[in-house]
């Protein structure tokens, strides 16, 4: 399985604090079932404020020893908190883009947890006319998405994709994130399935219990689709360039 959200790498957001750690998380990823992971390290100038050349160095020097212990092939990328420094980041080509969707870039977007601030989805909005996919992060778990679904509808309007995390379809997140999810199945609103795994014990890497969950509710061969395929479609390039290019 290929998962396209997660904290793996150490010592950089809330995510691994060592590489011991992350050797762990990733060797528990890969006894559940995952080939590929792209790590997506928080973006959030309020909260950690990596940058594109901060995450690539901290990729390049631990990638070769965790692609080692655990077989998984690895990727970088980020989960970018959507706001006006977005813009910037954007303008000054410091992105570290999710890979592509018809060769269109692709942004692993994510909103704050309590609600979609109006500044922020006009964000997202500009992001669209730019040419760039936003594909957002967990919106099961956004408060204002869990009262008022609607709001999920206007942002796939945009042109928005969206990944569901595994977890919350086994009621990791609560019950509302859950219905929230299963209604996103229902109404194939989701592009992928991804872990979003910050540690072994409370965020756990695995995508399997979550993804029989829906298996249960529309069958493998679409699971297959979340899992496989579509995260595929995104994230190729990121493993086909040449490590050298993941240098800034
Ligand atoms: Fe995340």
């Amino acid at each position: 399985m290929i998962d396209l959200h997660a904290h793996i790498l150490p010592g950089i957001d809330d995510g691994p604090s060592t590489l011991g750690e992350a050797r762990d998380l990733l060797k528990a990823a890969a006894t559940a079932g995952t080939t590929h992971i792209v790590a997506t390290p928080h973006m959030n100038p309020a909260q950690f404020p990596n940058t594109q050349a901060g995450i690539c160095q901290v990729f390049n020097a631990t990638r070769v020893e965790l692609e080692q212990a655990s077989g998984i092939r690895l990727a970088v990328s980020a989960e970018v908190r959507v706001g006006l420094d977005t813009v910037e980041l954007v303008e000054r080509d410091e992105i570290p883009w999710l890979g592509e969707y018809d060769g269109q870039p692709v942004m692993l977007v994510e909103f704050p947890h309590t609600h979609l601030p109006t500044e922020a989805v006009n964000v997202v909005r500009w992001l669209v006319t730019r040419g760039i996919v936003p594909l957002i992060a967990h919106p099961e778990r956004n408060r204002e998405i869990m009262n008022n679904y609607k709001r999920l509808r206007e942002l796939a309007d945009l042109g928005c994709l969206f990944q569901l995390t595994a977890a919350a379809m086994v009621g990791g997140f609560g019950p509302i994130a859950q219905q929230v999810g299963r209604r996103m199945v229902e109404d194939k609103l989701v592009y992928a399935l991804a872990s979003d795994t910050h540690n072994t014990r409370f965020r756990p890497p695995a995508l399997g219990p979550g993804g029989r969950v829906i298996e249960k509710m529309i069958g493998s061969s679409r699971v297959s689709d979340l899992v496989f395929d579509n995260p595929w479609r995104i994230v190729a390039p990121l493993f086909e360039a040449p490590a050298i290019d993941l240098v800034v």
